[in-house]
């Protein structure tokens, strides 16, 4: 008997759906996506529970007649492609003809369009991909779709769904980009009845940098403008020392459509190679133009990556527009050398104004005073032997030898100091002397409003300044003032992503970091010898509070049976 038989048009296209449409920022993307294509100068995002309860997208671009407006929830039907031909020059953002037929199909839809003077406007109201209403009504030129109850008829996919406050923050992630995008284009975001962002037009990429990220960012910023006969790179990155701590801010783009992609991420960290120190990465706006013919956008079934024909080239072409860049920002004479077949590509650095590494070849063990023999008898800690690259405490004791991290050692020690410090609960702090002024990106004033009680409790006192501007008037006595700011920065970008019970976890684990001992730092004897017995005395002493390990243990019989004795 036959076992394989036709789906239904309705589980196919839930099974569809499901792979276009993940979540309300999904939603959010192709619907913007389509406001763009449609040519809007004004789009407005509203959201209601992190867009789980509803989606409003509105534009004024140039709307749909009623016939394109019945059509356009069809699945494959699409105004942007017509021939096989075109899929291999696609300039738009969409191309499929699936989103609106995808979203429909799991959520309750309600279509708001006209094309301006003179023409009637339509209302269209679906659910579940069923026609529920059709009316003519009076409506300016563009188009409106509300998008309500997404997956009410998809429990499975619902129940992944985060937290309003996650789901929020990947609108905003995607918007942010959407924004960086199109300079010339309004975006406006709403969820509730709070404005999340409002950002007018302007007149390129450098001012739409500054009203999302604000004027600190941008000074720490190199213009990125190179091209050769194919390619063309815009954009910005950073200009070293300046660099943040995570790579959240490496957004990519090609021809102008946001992407993830690994030749582009590769090629900027090789650019960077030397240039930063360890665990810093460079915040990179890089806009990559790349002859149509030259790039596949069918390639990922939210369009989040490309694929392109010639991977090596944009990758030589991509490190070399940066490293040109950078290089001369810091006053680089020679700026790379041609690549030899086969081999990385490789730059030059003739003369460097600072120079960046955090140690130098030819440190190696440090000595501080006599050696300590170790006896076979002795009972009592580690005794320190000496430091090794100024990253390493080495140490031994009867039954073996330990390389400890420096840092991380720290690190712990301070975090468990710092939680018996909460556990009284005042945290001693001080005033700025003079406010200490910065700027938020709407992301951060989520988490800051969500986590200022939680700040307060640590120390961190922060007043608005009007529009994104903020002062941060008191901090915790532990940090000098100039370490401040990129303190309470690392917290709020970090505290965001971390649930209610491990957030305090995450606070004094991050100031624990920023004021424990650096790796690079020389050490003095006394300084290791202190370090390694607190350490000892801590719960943890395998753990940084971060989970990272802390020491190294190489036992007796490891080393006897290594050196065959
Ligand atoms: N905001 C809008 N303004 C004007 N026309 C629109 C708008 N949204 C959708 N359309 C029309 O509806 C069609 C279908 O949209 P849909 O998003 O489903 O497909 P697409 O954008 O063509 O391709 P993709 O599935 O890749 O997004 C579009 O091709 C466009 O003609
Ligand atoms: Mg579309």
């Amino acid at each position: 008997m036959a076992k394989i038989r036709k789906l239904s048009k309705n589980v196919f296209q839930k099974i569809a759906a499901g792979e276009v449409i993940e979540r309300p920022s999904s939603v959010v993307k192709e619907l913007v996506e389509n406001s763009l294509d449609a040519g809007a100068a004004d789009i407005r995002v509203e959201l209601l529970k992190g867009g789980k309860g509803l989606i409003q997208v509105t534009d004024n671009g140039c709307g749909m007649s009623r016939e394109d407006a019945r059509l356009c929830f069809e699945s494959h039907a699409t105004s942007k492609i017509s021939r096989e031909d075109d899929l291999q020059r696609i300039s738009t953002l969409g191309f499929r003809g699936e989103a609106l037929a995808s979203i429909s199909a799991v959520s309750r839809v309600t279509l708001k369009t006209s094309e301006g003077v003179g023409k009637k406007g339509t209302l269209l109201i679906r659910e579940e991909g069923e026609l529920q209403k059709e009316a003519d009504i009076a409506f300016p030129r563009g188009t409106s779709l509300e998008v309500k109850d997404l997956f009410f008829n998809l429990p499975a996919r619902k129940k992944f769904l985060r937290s309003e406050r996650a789901e929020l923050n990947r609108v905003i992630k995607y918007m942010t980009n959407a924004a960086l995008s199109y300079p010339e284009v309004k975006f406006f975001l709403k969820h509730g009845s709070r404005k999340v962002f409002d950002y007018p037009a302007v007149k390129n990429l450098k001012e739409r940098i500054f009203q999302v990220h604000g004027g600190t960012l941008l000074e720490g910023l190199v213009k990125v403008d190179f091209h050769n006969e194919e390619l063309r790179l815009l954009g910005f990155t950073s200009r070293p020392p300046s660099a943040r701590g995570d790579r959240r801010l490496q957004l990519f783009f090609v021809n102008n459509r946001p992407v993830r992609d690994n030749t582009l991420q590769a090629a900027l960290n090789q650019a960077y190679r030397g240039l930063l120190e360890k665990g810093q990465f460079a915040a990179a706006f890089l806009f990559l133009e790349v002859p149509l013919t030259e790039v596949d956008v069918n390639v990922h079934p939210t369009k989040a990556e490309v694929r392109f024909r010639d991977n090596r080239s944009i990758f030589q072409f991509i490190y070399r527009s940066i490293g040109n860049a950078v290089l001369k920002e810091l006053g680089v004479k020679e700026i790379y050398t041609e690549q030899k077949e086969g081999k990385e590509p490789a730059y030059k650095i003739q003369e460097r104004q600072q120079p960046p590494l955090l140690y130098h070849k030819g440190e190696s063990l440090t000595y501080s005073g006599k050696p300590f023999p170790v006896q076979e008898e002795e009972k009592t800690g580690p005794h320190v032997l000496g430091q090794y690259l100024n990253f390493y405490i080495i140490a031994a004791d009867n039954k073996g030898i330990f390389i400890i991290d420096q840092h991380n050692a720290h690190e712990r020690v301070l975090f468990e100091k710092y939680q018996q410090i909460d556990r009284g609960k005042k945290w001693p702090c001080k005033m700025a002397l003079t406010p200490l002024l910065f700027e938020l990106s709407p992301s951060q004033v989520v988490s800051l409003e969500e986590n200022r009680e939680l700040l307060g409790e640590t120390g961190f006192r922060v007043d608005s300044m009007g529009g994104n501007s903020y002062a941060l008037k008191e901090y915790p006595e532990i940090f000098k003032e100039s370490e401040a700011k990129a303190v309470f920065f690392s917290i709020l970008e970090g505290v965001g992503r971390e649930k209610i019970e491990k957030k305090k976890h995450l606070i004094l684990a991050t100031m624990a970091c920023k004021t424990a001992i650096k790796a690079g730092e020389s050490l003095s004897l006394e300084k290791m010898v202190y370090l390694v017995e607190e350490l000892f005395k801590t719960e943890n002493s395998a753990l940084c509070p971060h989970g990272r390990p802390i020491v190294l243990r190489i036992t007796k019989q490891e080393i006897e049976k290594g050196l065959k004795r």
